[in-house]
């Protein structure tokens, strides 16, 4: 007994000290304050690349509050350990990185170490920023640090314990982080190679689109890009799983990320818009870049389906009575928007524009009612272009009840089954989503 005992004491002990040991391994120093930006070191070019390279990096979406200045930090990151703040990453002295040396940037969008040593929290995508090579990582150094400087104190980031332990983040760093760029695939093309550059580094687009672990790290293998979350949205699976009726071509993605809308698929909305936004501003190379290695999780040999055949058949089968509720209800509400065709009076209509196709609409086929509740409920204020319009907010105007049974006949009349519990799912959405409690 007693030595069983010693024996658990004796292992115990030794995986304290493995642990202290691992802690005191991954501790950092601080970088040296910098005394004056090297400016006169950055060239023209270098900044210009920057700036398209901040763009792709999406740094001014996350780093600017509503209606803060841009790149000022403190914009509101809900995650389930509790709210993380931006950080101002202008060349403010005090209140932003003017005293960080290229060293001191580089570590942090590699290893998510600030330039004090403190480890940064992952809502900072650094295990994707950490593939950019040095040549563009100094690029968005030299953007970043000849714009003006905006002294403005970021909200603080304040999470509960065991949370706020910042050196914490070690353990998870070791299990998700690889630092450094990724040499191309050799048996890949250039341009998927930079593609996935594009996508895996600077785009981290699988920051939303892939699932996550128990321990908020991203699942790799098969479940890479095979849908995630973000902001409450659901962020579709971009492999072949998608729930999108049609398959996507290399068109549809191309038009999906120039215009923040597909005709066949529809919007870039939510989470997605600014990061649609973002993209357009890529060059067409990068573009077609991008679609060739995002097309490469699709079946490409998918057939890509006939729009309008689809939506021809949807509007012929009537698979709820024409006077059905939720039917009425689509026709008052939404019908001015999303069809040209009130005299037939069907749920799918037959437009095609900016107007998304409900029909083909990947949200109304999806598993789960998320985004298209909260299409409903919050409406799209912010488009990833202005041409593509605003929609509405109905949170005010029709019920959860009136939500559910709008939504419900729609997914009936598509020949899809009926969401679950749908109406209990838009009230939770509702109050996730009231705008009293998210004001910031
Ligand atoms: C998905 C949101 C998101 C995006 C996109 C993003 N950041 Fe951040 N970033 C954050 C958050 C949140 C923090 C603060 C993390 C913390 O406090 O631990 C942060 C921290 C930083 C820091 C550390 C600053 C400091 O004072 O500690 C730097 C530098 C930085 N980001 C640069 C960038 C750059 C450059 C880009 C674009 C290439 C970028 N970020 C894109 C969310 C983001
Ligand atoms: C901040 C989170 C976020 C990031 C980063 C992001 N996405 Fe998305 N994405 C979403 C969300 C949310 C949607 C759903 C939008 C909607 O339905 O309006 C979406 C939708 C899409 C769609 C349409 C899918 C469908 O079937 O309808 C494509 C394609 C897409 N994203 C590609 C990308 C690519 C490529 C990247 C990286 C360059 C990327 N996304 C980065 C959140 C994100
Ligand atoms: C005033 C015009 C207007 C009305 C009314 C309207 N919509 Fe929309 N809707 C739009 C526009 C414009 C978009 C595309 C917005 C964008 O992303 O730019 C859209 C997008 C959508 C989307 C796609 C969201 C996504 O992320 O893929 C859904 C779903 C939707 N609407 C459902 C509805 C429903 C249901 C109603 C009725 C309750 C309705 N809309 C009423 C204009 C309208």
């Amino acid at each position: 007994m007693k030595s069983a005992k010693k024996i658990i004491l004796g292992c115990a002990g030794l995986a304290v000290l493995a642990a202290a040991g691992f802690f005191a391994s991954t501790y950092r120093s601080e970088i040296a304050p910098l005394q004056t930006i090297p400016v006169q070191e950055f060239t023209a070019q270098q900044i210009a690349q920057g700036k398209m390279l901040v763009t792709m990096g999406d740094c001014a979406v996350c780093h600017t509050a509503k209606g803060g200045a841009e790149n000022a930090g403190g914009f509101p990151m809900p995650s389930p350990f509790g709210t993380i703040y931006s950080t101002n990453i202008t060349p403010d002295p005090e209140t932003g990185i003017g005293h960080w040396s290229y060293e001191a940037f580089e570590r942090a969008m590699r290893h998510g170490i600030d330039r004090e040593g403190r480890h940064l929290y992952p809502a900072f995508p650094y295990t994707a920023f950490t593939r950019v090579v040095d040549e563009d990582m100094r690029s968005i150094y030299a953007y970043l640090m000849s714009q003006a400087p905006v002294k403005s104190e970021a909200a603080k980031t304040d999470l509960g314990f065991p949370f706020n332990i910042r050196q914490g983040v070690a353990l998870w760093n070791w299990l998700n982080l690889t630092p450094g760029p990724v040499a191309p695939v050799a048996n890949q093309t250039p341009e998927w190679n930079r593609g996935a550059y594009i996508a895996e580094g600077l785009g981290h687009c699988s920051a939303c689109h892939s699932p996550r672990d128990s321990f908020a790290g991203e699942k790799k293998g098969i479940f890479h890009l095979a849908g995630g979350s973000a902001e409450g949205w659901d962020a579709p699976a971009l492999t072949s799983a998608t729930a999108s009726p049609l398959a996507w071509t290399s068109d549809d993605l191309l038009s999906y990320f120039r215009t923040g809308y597909s005709e066949r698929h529809g919007v870039a909305a939510g989470p997605m818009a600014p990061v649609a936004h973002g993209l357009a501003q890529l060059s067409d190379a990068d573009l077609r870049a991008l679609t060739t290695y995002i097309m490469s999780y699709k079946d490409e040999k998918a057939a890509p389906g006939d729009a309008h055949a689809f939506v021809q058949q949807a509007n012929d089968t009537l698979r709820v009575p024409a006077d059905a509720e939720g039917l009425r209800m689509f026709q008052g509400a939404c019908m001015s928007c999303h069809s040209a065709d009130t005299k037939q009076g069907l749920l799918a209509a037959t437009t095609f524009g900016s107007r998304p196709q409900m029909a083909l609409n990947t949200n109304m086929h999806a598993a789960s009612p998320n985004n298209a509740v909260l299409a409903v409920l919050e409406g799209i204020q912010t488009p990833a272009h202005p041409e593509l319009g605003t929609m509405p907010s109905f949170r005010y105007t029709l019920s959860d009840a009136q939500v559910a049974t709008m939504l419900n006949t729609m997914r009936t009349q598509y020949g899809l089954p009926e969401w679950q519990n749908l109406q209990a799912a838009v009230a939770k959405l509702r109050a996730d989503t009231d705008p009293a409690k998210t004001q910031h």
